[in-house]
């Protein structure tokens, strides 16, 4: 790696040093593919508590919803006419009751995995016409709760839905079904000279469906933008059986409400995601990473601003992790950490992505070579090849498992003013001090730590408060105290990951009555049996 440190201090003779080993650096697209696999979930011999347990006090099973028995089996049989596509061994129903945080835990008896959108179809309306509860299931990466069941409700998992069905190689008009894996998605449109306009750390488990339901945001939104502007068409099917689509959607259609925007980010709730037609951009050939530790929360927010002036449209990510984030991470990962003078309050990972090496070494190397002299940027280190690319990514892509390696996390997803962003962490933490529940390395101490990171381009912070168990005590200290603290400062209380199950009772400080009303109204009228993944949402 170049550090910034040795080789840019003094700066301004920086353009001899840096540009000509920027140049060896990633090709990029293969570093892209490679650097992440499918993510394990983190931690795998401890028990998951049932959520009926764990919130009994707050949800109860609705007694509406039929109990599932053989007939009903037999009727799946009959749809699916495939062995392979029922799931009832207890061992195997597993990882589809417990999602990845390994904190909500669903008692369902049964998991179908259709072949086809007819199939998913048959399932639904028999289900809607017997008042059987679902829950659709996609990668199961989700952070909120909602991939899982909270009582017995029936899994339909996506995940033998996964042909990719075209790809318009001058359009760059992707369509597949719901299933498959984000990953393979993307690498299918590398071999074709394009990218997935979005990108995540799940991006090996989780599914083009599931990314869809719950319109996540990951690394690029910076760059690509919300899946509300990529996404063209959808095939859903509706809760009594009907199928709605729009696969064959144009990129321009203003011939009525533009019914997929209902879909994007619904969760689950209202019908079953089945195929998605997007428009995915040429990828770019040239790719840039930079490590940078900086003095301050304030200092994160300058480089920022300067990274969008100069770096512009060659700006790809801009993602930011506090100190302590990293120690956590030098911990689990049992590794140096990269920027080797110290340990620093924040660090940010800056990558640009274009068509022009040679252009984007340049301005890269003008940026950091500013920031340095501003006095803005105190170490920092630049990729010189892929490994060390995918390296860098790693101290930030990692911080999902590492948070979660004492024994949970209670994750708070949120959107924030830039000003005040930071300030919640700080917040949490004190919170934490005060009821003496916290401490880094007292085993005795229910919290680890709580730490930030994010997505600061899009004003989206991860509060991350690392335990050693999942407890109530802890529970009460950060809720409704979060929400509270978020809804003043006139924040959203899931920026990214949706309201699943743990937000369900929180969307209040986000959201207006009216615009709850509409929510519920909009819910009642595609669902009005309630089947779709109950006890959540709103
Ligand atoms: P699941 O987890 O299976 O389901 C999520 C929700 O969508 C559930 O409510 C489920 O019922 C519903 N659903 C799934 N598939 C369908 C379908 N076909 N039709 C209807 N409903 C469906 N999120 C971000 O936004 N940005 C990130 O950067 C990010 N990084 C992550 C990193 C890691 C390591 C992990 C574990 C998660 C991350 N997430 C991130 C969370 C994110 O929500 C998921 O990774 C992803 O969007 C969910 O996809 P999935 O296929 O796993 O869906
Ligand atoms: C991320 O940005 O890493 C994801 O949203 C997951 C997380 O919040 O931990
Ligand atoms: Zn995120």
């Amino acid at each position: 790696m170049l550090s910034l440190r040795r080789s840019l201090r003094g700066v301004r003779g920086v353009s001899l040093y840096i540009a000509p080993s920027t140049r060896a650096v990633a090709k990029g697209l293969a570093a892209q593919a490679a650097r992440r696999t499918a993510v394990a979930a983190p931690y795998s011999t401890k028990s998951v508590a049932f959520t009926a347990d764990t919130y009994g006090s707050k949800v109860s099973r609705d007694e509406k919803y039929k109990k599932l028995d053989d007939a009903d089996t037999k009727y799946f049989e009959s749809v699916l006419q495939d062995t392979n596509g029922l799931i009832t061994d207890a061992d195997d129903l597993l990882f589809f009751n417990e999602d990845w945080m390994r904190k909500y835990r669903g008692q369902s008896q049964l998991v179908l995995k259709p072949k086809t959108t007819d199939q998913v179809s048959r399932i639904l309306k028999y289900c809607n016409d017997n008042l059987l509860a679902v829950v659709p299931q996609g990668g199961n990466t989700g952070l909120v709760g909602g991939s899982v069941p909270v009582f017995d409700e029936i899994i339909i998992s996506l995940s033998n839905l996964n042909k990719i069905r075209s790809f318009d190689d001058v359009t760059g008009i992707l369509k597949a079904d719901a299933g498959v894996i984000l990953e393979n998605a993307d690498q299918y449109l590398a071999d074709n000279g394009y990218i997935f306009p979005l990108d995540l750390g799940a991006k090996g488990s989780c599914h083009v469906g599931g990314v869809v339901a719950t319109n996540a945001g990951g690394l690029r939104l910076l760059r690509y933008g919300s899946l509300h502007g990529s996404v063209l068409g959808l095939e859903v099917v509706l809760p009594d059986g009907t199928i709605y689509n729009s696969m064959d959607s144009l990129r321009k259609d203003n011939t009525g409400y533009d019914l997929k925007q209902l879909f994007i980010g619904s969760e689950g709730t209202i019908g079953i995601i089945t195929g998605v037609s997007i428009l995915c951009p040429a990828r770019p050939q040239a790719f840039n990473v930079a490590l940078l530790a900086v003095s301050s929360y304030e200092t994160v927010l300058k480089v920022f601003a300067g990274a969008r002036r100069e770096l512009s449209e060659i700006l790809s990510a801009f993602e930011f992790m506090d100190g302590k984030s990293q120690i956590l991470a030098r911990r689990h990962l049992k590794l140096d950490h990269p920027i080797e003078s110290g340990e620093y309050p924040f660090y940010v990972l800056i990558e640009t992505s274009g068509s022009n090496k040679d252009h984007d070494d340049e301005k890269l190397e003008t940026f950091l070579g500013n920031a340095m002299e501003e006095g803005l940027v105190d170490d920092g280190i630049i990729a010189q090849d892929e490994t060390q690319l995918r390296n860098l990514w790693s101290w930030r892509e990692s911080l999902p498992e590492v948070t979660a390696s004492a024994g949970g996390v209670y994750k708070y997803d949120v959107s924030l003013p830039l000003a005040d962003l930071y300030g919640l962490v700080d917040a949490a933490n004190e919170k934490l001090v005060e009821a003496n529940l916290a401490d880094l390395d007292d085993e005795s101490k229910p919290v680890v730590d709580a730490v930030g990171y994010g997505h600061i381009g899009d004003g989206n912070l991860h509060l991350n408060v690392c335990t050693r168990v999942y407890s109530k005590e802890i529970e009460q200290v950060l809720e409704p105290f979060v929400y509270e603290w978020i809804s003043e400062k006139k924040g959203s209380v899931s920026a990214e990951h949706g309201l699943g199950f743990q937000k369900k009772n929180y969307i209040g400080y986000s959201k207006n009555d009216v615009e709850i009303e509409m929510i519920k109204g909009l819910k009642k009228h595609y669902d009005p049996n309630g089947i779709m993944n109950p006890y959540k949402y709103v």
